[in-house]
């Protein structure tokens, strides 16, 4: 089956096409063409994400960027495909509020042969409202153009079943065999939450987070210490420069919620524990902060998910999001899975597919489809704050 996947929950609008086989109990994905544009560059002066100018600019990418991923798959033949008026006139009302895309889409949609497409899935939440309708209204563009069914995909689900593919190329993923239950630790910009998969596709929370979401806490420090935004990626350069110099401080921040009992996490003491730091002592160095900051967020998340692993039994332990991207939490989590639990199957992606991509959203798409959960482009919408659980 081939699926065309559309992401566009936050600051990238991603598009990727990817043909996949089996069923749950093994399953291959080949990627035949991934895009993601990012807006980076618009959001950073603000360092932060507008909902309204994430809209525009996805609304004014999208083309562009399906062009280029079918292109990428050898998909993009160009020819005719005339669409009969009552199909124009559903698919302008669909992207009426969309900034022009409407006119964009049907010059594009009538000058390519139909692909051989057999599935469209578009992440419909959670995430920025505004945003995720662009996505959700521009898969339901495509499914009237080409007569394509339509699955609607949790973004959280996309970053979950993501990290447990294992790549077996740059362009192979396989999940099989995959240890239940499985304990996500899931950590992105607007999430951090512990999560089990009891059953395939069945999920309870275990536990979240009660104020900021970990990568929100690497932007804000980040911004703090005047770092470009997105701020995960500068601080944890400056974290790994420190840690190769082998500097050690007295520096000491706040590790909250580390002991209790329960398995929900607080970060914004520690944000602001920065900030006093800050306050009192503008001339600390930043790579020392940085340095600090990451040893207390790795204690944090690797004692908290080990303890919830003990806790729920969980075989697999997934880590996803975009803040698994970190080299520092990478290594902890490695290290201590190893030395303490070397039973349990530790799952993280590729660095390439750890932040919002398409390819997340066509494997998570794909088992829906194969629960053939199918939606009728009438009935599917945007809710910014679907849950998994
Ligand atoms: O999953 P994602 O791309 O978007 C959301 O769904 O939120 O996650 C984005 C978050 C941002 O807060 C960003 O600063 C953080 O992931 N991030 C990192 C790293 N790369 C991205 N945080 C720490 N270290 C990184 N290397
Ligand atoms: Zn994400």
């Amino acid at each position: 089956m081939k699926v065309l996947a559309i992401e566009t929950s936050c600051d990238e609008t991603a598009i990727a096409v990817l043909r996949a086989s089996g069923d749950t109990s093994a399953t291959t994905f080949h990627i035949l063409g991934s895009i993601v544009s990012s807006q980076f560059e618009t959001h950073r002066p603000y360092g932060g994400v507008f909902p309204a100018l994430a809209k525009r600019e996805h609304a004014h990418n999208l083309v562009s960027v399906l062009k280029e991923a079918l292109e990428k798959s050898g998909m993009q033949t160009p020819g005719t495909h005339t669409l009969p008026q009552e199909k124009i006139d559903a698919i302008t009302a669909v992207l009426e509020r969309e900034e022009g895309l409407a006119e964009s889409f049907l010059s594009f949609v009538s000058t390519v042969t139909r692909p051989e497409i057999d599935l469209i899935a578009v992440t419909r939440g959670p995430g920025l409202v505004p945003a995720l309708w662009v996505g959700v209204n521009f898969a339901k563009a495509l499914s009237l153009a080409w007569d394509i069914p339509l699955v609607g995909v949790n973004h959280m689900e996309g970053h979950l079943l993501c990290a447990l593919a294992e790549r077996q190329s740059e362009t192979e993923l396989r999940i099989d065999s995959v240890p239940l239950p499985v304990l996500a630790l899931l950590i992105s910009g607007g999430h951090t939450e512990l999560v089990l998969m009891n059953k395939w596709l069945s999920y309870s929370l275990v536990g979240r987070t009660k104020d900021d979401a970990v990568g929100e806490a690497y932007d804000k420090v980040a911004r703090m210490l005047d770092l470009p935004y997105p701020g995960g990626p500068e601080i944890s350069k400056l974290a790994e420069d420190a840690r190769q110099q082998g500097l050690t401080s007295e520096l000491s921040l706040p590790r909250p919620m580390i002991d209790g009992a329960h398995f929900d996490f607080s970060f914004s003491g520690l944000k602001t524990a920065v900030l006093y730091l800050l306050k009192g002592a503008p001339e600390t160095d930043k790579a020392t902060i940085a340095h600090e900051f990451e040893n207390a967020v790795g204690e944090v998340l690797s004692k908290k998910t080990l303890r919830a692993l003990n806790e729920t039994g969980a075989r697999t332990l997934a880590i996803g999001g975009g803040v698994s991207a970190n080299t520092h939490i990478r290594r902890v989590f490695t290290k201590r899975l190893q030395e303490e639990r070397p039973d349990v199957s530790l799952r993280i992606p590729h660095v390439s597919l750890t932040g919002d991509n398409a390819v997340m959203i066509a494997i998570a798409g794909y088992y829906r489809a194969l629960q053939r959960e199918f939606v009728p482009v009438d009935s599917l919408a945007a809710d910014g704050n679907l849950s998994l659980t």
